[in-house]
């Protein structure tokens, strides 16, 4: 049977390319964006006495209510945004499937989606599968910052969803509250969907707030603001993330959440509410844990022939190994993988017009041990 694919630029991604890689030739993996050390002990208790106690079948579609409440006092509470846990909250299974109910759920075929380049690869597909075409806007290197006026230059009738993702993966900017405004005054009197992809919303540096849009009321109402508790708890194996929207949007987005998956993983969903009824601190220090990594992996990256670009947010960082090789991201990954020790991602899967820089993407999510080993690979080129 000859199947004529839906999907012809997708293959496999880059970063299970890079893991395969890494594995192969026993390189230490900076490449794909997961922790290698464990999430707190007493939410892997609680997910075990979860099962224990027999939550082991459906959950409520829309996830339990103990941990949708939850979400919303976190949000109340750190964006000042009440929202109603049975109308405006839904938990998915990872924010993977948040982006593409929330896609499938409000794009038709025909619209367009703003997204900014270099983006997150499992948007393009998600908006191809709707027969909507995917607007490519690149963010402005060094700093990636967005060129409103390119986005008000791309605003065509067409334009049904701008997508934006604050802490940015990969390149660690984050938007401010002036970006959020410029973002407001583009969408005001147009029918056009936010979809803000924040998985990395408490992973922000400096003494910096998180500009969620969620605390921006104008945007807000015609928002769907995507989470994972993978990134925030260190589980990204659990695939437990969420969308918070307004009532008549997340109605929408339910409808498809319920025939995509139908309900999400019992027992982390009730691990998740103990947790964060036990202990918000935890994502209350997660700024202070990360910065530290972060500043502990520059250290031991400063003597090496590598350009740190800044990283405000998010657990990557962008180097740029022009002083090395002279080759482009892809070929330099894949000498890095096999003769250099260290796995990274190169930057060009997530354009659709590849910039002519020489930065490849490192995860700083590794305990001290992992950071070691990869910065004397690295100090070594
Ligand atoms: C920007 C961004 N969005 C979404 C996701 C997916 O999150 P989840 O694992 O909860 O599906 C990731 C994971 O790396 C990400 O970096």
């Amino acid at each position: 049977m000859n199947i004529e694919t839906k999907l012809p630029k997708v293959g496999t991604t880059i970063f299970s390319v890079m893991s395969q890689l890494a594995v192969e030739h026993k390189a230490v993996n900076l490449g794909q964006g997961f922790p290698d050390f464990e999430p707190p002990e007493p939410l892997r208790e609680a997910l075990a006495r979860a099962m224990a106690e027999g939550r082991n079948q459906y959950a409520p579609g829309i996830g339990t209510a103990p941990l949708r409440e939850q979400i919303a006092l976190k949000t109340v509470r750190l964006y000042g945004r009440t929202v109603n846990p049975d109308t405006e909250v839904t938990v998915t299974s990872g924010a993977t499937e948040a982006l593409f109910a929330a896609i499938a759920a409000v794009v038709r075929a025909g619209e367009e989606v703003i997204v900014f380049d270099p983006a997150y690869d499992s948007y393009e597909p998600a908006i191809e599968l709707q027969g909507a075409r995917t607007v490519h806007i690149p963010l402005v290197a060094p700093s990636f910052a967005v060129d409103w006026q390119r986005v008000r230059e791309a605003i065509t009738p067409k334009t049904r969803m701008i997508l934006i993702n604050s802490p940015h993966n990969p390149s660690g900017a984050v938007l401010s509250a002036a970006d959020l405004d410029e973002l407001a005054a583009i969408v005001r009197d147009t029918p056009i969907v936010v979809l803000s992809d924040e998985v990395y919303e408490h992973i922000v540096y400096d003494g910096a707030a998180h500009q969620s849009v969620l605390r921006h009321a104008e945007l807000a109402a015609r928002s769907i603001v995507v989470s994972s508790f993978g990134k925030t708890y260190h589980c990204t194996g659990w695939k437990v993330g969420y969308a918070v929207a307004p009532a008549a949007l997340s109605a929408e987005f339910r409808k498809v959440h319920q025939y995509l998956t139908f309900c999400t993983f019992h027992p982390a969903q009730a691990a998740f509410a103990e947790f964060l009824a036990s202990t918000p601190e935890h994502y209350l220090e997660l700024p202070a844990f990360y910065q530290a990594k972060r500043d502990s992996f520059r250290a031991l990256l400063a003597p090496s022939r590598l350009k740190l670009l800044d990283v405000q947010g998010g657990y990557f960082q962008l180097v740029d190994y022009s002083a090395i090789r002279d080759e482009d991201d892809v070929a330099f990954c894949e000498w890095l993988v096999k003769e250099g020790g260290v796995a990274a991602i190169p930057l060009t899967p997530f354009y659709e017009t590849a910039l002519d820089t020489r930065l490849v993407r490192l995860c700083f999510a590794k305990s001290d041990a992992t950071m070691q080993a990869a910065a004397e690979h690295l100090c070594s080129l």
